[in-house]
């Protein structure tokens, strides 16, 4: 079966976005790859964020994760920091990238724009990634489109550690999902939903009561001239909605959408089949709550099969670039 890796930031509360956009094909590569997914605690550190916050933030993705349906027994969930070599390897390959295939990125330079004074770790991030992705020898990682130019770099340096080092990295390929799996802000529905402060109404969180649910579904931005039709370019709020529940019913939005000749009664029927959607999830991760002790013991097993892996990798690409094997 061939590998799999990808990770989320330790952010909080999971939304829809990242349910359909993401985890929901990542439990659905469980049952066709050996997967591997991770909690990049490491990354979360280039933000701005409380220390007694990122163990609770990390603690509560990888319990929506598991209860989002993440199985254990068929994947390695497991805590970036847990695994020593993801450090060590993110040196070996900053010792092969360069700054300015670096300065090139997109997202070091929105972050660190109009900034005084920048950290390191913000801009070696991408290198840190690329480290996740061949300590595991992961042929494909699904990730969202905003993630594509951190897979090419991450596929550059693999591949030019190999051409200096010898055939030791697995050259990774990004995994891009369909632009029907991007879900939209439901207040600015033309930009992607995010757990965003300045649109909590947008925002539909894995863990949100069913009236939270049908209030912001009802709130929606939607258009004025009433006619229920799919049409992304000129009416983007009624075809998020469209898309919201065709995915959530298995249906096409054209589909959908010739069923339906109020806005209203489509509101009202999305909202219904989010909750249903997330009914299990939420009572998964009710459960899980309930036993802390059991999901720490879920990730310490993760983090045993995940090191086994990484060890054998790094011990390589040691080797491969001259470091004098201990003993
Ligand atoms: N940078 C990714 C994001 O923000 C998260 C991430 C870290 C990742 N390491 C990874 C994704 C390795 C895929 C593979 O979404």
């Amino acid at each position: 079966m061939s590998r799999v890796l990808s990770g989320i930031q330790p952010s909080g509360d999971l939304h829809l976005g990242n349910y359909l956009g993401a985890i929901r094909n990542w439990v659905e590569d469980q049952g066709s790859h050996d997967a591997f997914y991770c909690v990049v605690d490491l990354h979360a550190l280039t933000l701005d964020i409380d220390p007694a916050e990122l163990r609770i933030r990390t603690q509560d993705t990888a319990l929506d994760l598991l209860a989002a349906g993440l199985d254990p027994d068929r994947c390695t969930l497991f805590v970036q920091s847990h695994v020593v070599q993801h450090t060590q390897m993110a040196w070996l390959l900053e010792c092969t990238a360069t700054m300015g295939e670096l300065r090139r990125m997109t997202q070091f330079k929105d972050k660190s724009e109009g900034k005084e004074s920048v950290r390191v770790g913000l801009f070696t991030y991408p290198v840190l990634q690329a480290a996740d992705i061949v300590l595991y020898d992961a042929e494909r990682v699904p990730v969202g489109d905003d993630q594509r130019q951190h897979l090419e770099l991450a596929r550059e340096i693999a591949i030019r550690f190999n051409h200096r080092f010898g055939d030791v990295l697995v050259v990774p390929e990004a995994a891009i999902p369909k632009a029907g799996a991007r879900v939209m802000d439901l207040q600015h529905p033309e930009r992607k939903m995010s757990k965003s402060v300045s649109s909590p109404l947008g925002t539909v969180l894995m863990m949100d009561e069913p009236d939270q649910i049908t209030r912001k579904v009802k709130k929606a931005v939607t258009d004025t001239d009433g006619e229920v039709r799919f049409d992304r370019e000129s009416k983007p709020g009624l075809a998020n909605l469209l898309e919201l529940l065709a995915v959530s019913t298995d249906r096409t939005p054209d589909q959908v959408a010739s069923s339906y000749e109020r806005y209203g009664d489509l509101k009202a029927d999305t909202a219904e089949a989010l909750i249903e959607l997330l009914r299990p999830v939420q009572a998964r991760r009710a459960e899980l709550a309930a036993d802390p002790g059991a999901a720490a013991a879920l990730l310490a097993r993760g983090a045993e099969k995940a090191s086994e892996v990484a060890e054998v990798t790094y011990a390589r690409a040691a080797e491969a670039v001259g470091l004098l094997a201990p003993r």
